[in-house]
């Protein structure tokens, strides 16, 4: 479409343009994705805009963030749709849309593995996960060396683990956080709600009533582990095949939490279907 942003395929490309559109005291931005654009991604690019001239999305399904036995096939790509999609909201200059090639090389051979807010949690399930997507993260700052990138609460952890590698390699990047974009019953917008059966889709939606009522439950009952365990309960019952896990944690560390003494984050990751759903609230 004519109104839609300038794609750039090659580092090389990014480089040379971000360059031309960066003017002397002009802040880039950059929104990581992995496409198939829903609101939830649109809202980090309307956000991003408040605090820099340039913005910059990428859109890149990582290989190294998925498992052999995962969904990156199947992953939904949509580039031109994507592409339409930053058009018609109107506040991205660039996007930069990789091959794998592009990205890793033949004899690409470097791994960056976060410790901190990596360990436990999705790490759990996904053990090569976070690496995967810190060694893109760095590669995309990189890339495009942005004074400022943003990411969702929709990923708590990777939120932490790219604050994370960005303080541990001395990269100068802000990074920023936006709010969880929802659908109406609840449901985070996610790029891998299109997988779900319509049963499964309503089943889905009472991820989000259940982690809010918890909220409600963690003012009054105790220890927390009561709360944690009814948690589990009312998702089995609700219709989820199984409960990854249901868990307060300290909101900055990710550590494990015994009593309500300093800012706390719920999180959940639970399995309808063949659909691996995850989803947290601030407590
Ligand atoms: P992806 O799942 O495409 O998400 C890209 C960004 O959009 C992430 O920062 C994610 O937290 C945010 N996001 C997704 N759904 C959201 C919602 N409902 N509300 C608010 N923000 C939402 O996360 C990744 O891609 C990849 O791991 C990536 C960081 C790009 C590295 O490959």
């Amino acid at each position: 479409m004519s109104n839609s942003p300038q794609i750039v395929t090659t580092v090389a490309e990014l480089r040379h343009r971000v360059t031309a559109l960066r003017e002397d005291d002009s802040r880039v931005g950059l929104v990581p994705t992995m496409g198939a654009l829903h609101a939830g991604h649109l809202s980090l690019v309307k956000e991003i805009q408040k605090h820099v001239d340039v913005v910059v999305v990428s859109i890149f399904v990582n290989p190294a963030q998925f498992a052999p036995n995962e969904d990156f096939d199947r992953y939904p790509r949509a580039l031109m749709a994507d592409a339409e999609k930053l058009g018609a909201s109107g506040e991205t200059d660039l996007i930069f849309a990789p091959s794998v090639g592009e990205m890793y090389p033949p004899g690409f051979a470097t791994n960056i593995d976060v410790g901190g807010p990596a360990v436990g949690l999705e790490s759990e399930t996904r053990p090569h996960f976070f690496a995967g997507v810190a060694t893109v993260v760095a590669k995309l700052l990189l890339a495009a060396l942005p004074d400022v990138a943003m990411f969702g609460e929709k990923d708590y952890q990777q939120l932490l683990v790219i604050r994370r590698l960005v303080a541990d390699l001395g990269l100068n990047v802000e990074i920023l956080g936006a709010p969880i974009i929802r659908e109406r019953d609840g449901l985070a917008m996610s790029s891998r709600n299109a997988y779900l059966a319509e049963g499964d889709r309503k089943v889905a939606g009472q991820l989000n009533v259940v982690l809010q009522s918890l909220i409600a439950e963690l003012r009054d009952v105790s220890p927390i582990s009561d709360v944690e365990d009814n948690g589990k309960r009312a998702l089995l019952a609700a219709g989820f095949k199984t409960v990854d896990y249901l868990t307060v944690r300290d909101a900055e560390t990710l550590a494990p939490l015994a009593t309500l003494d300093r800012p706390a984050r719920l999180l959940a990751a639970a399995t309808v279907g063949n659909t691996r759903l995850i989803d947290n609230m601030a407590v």
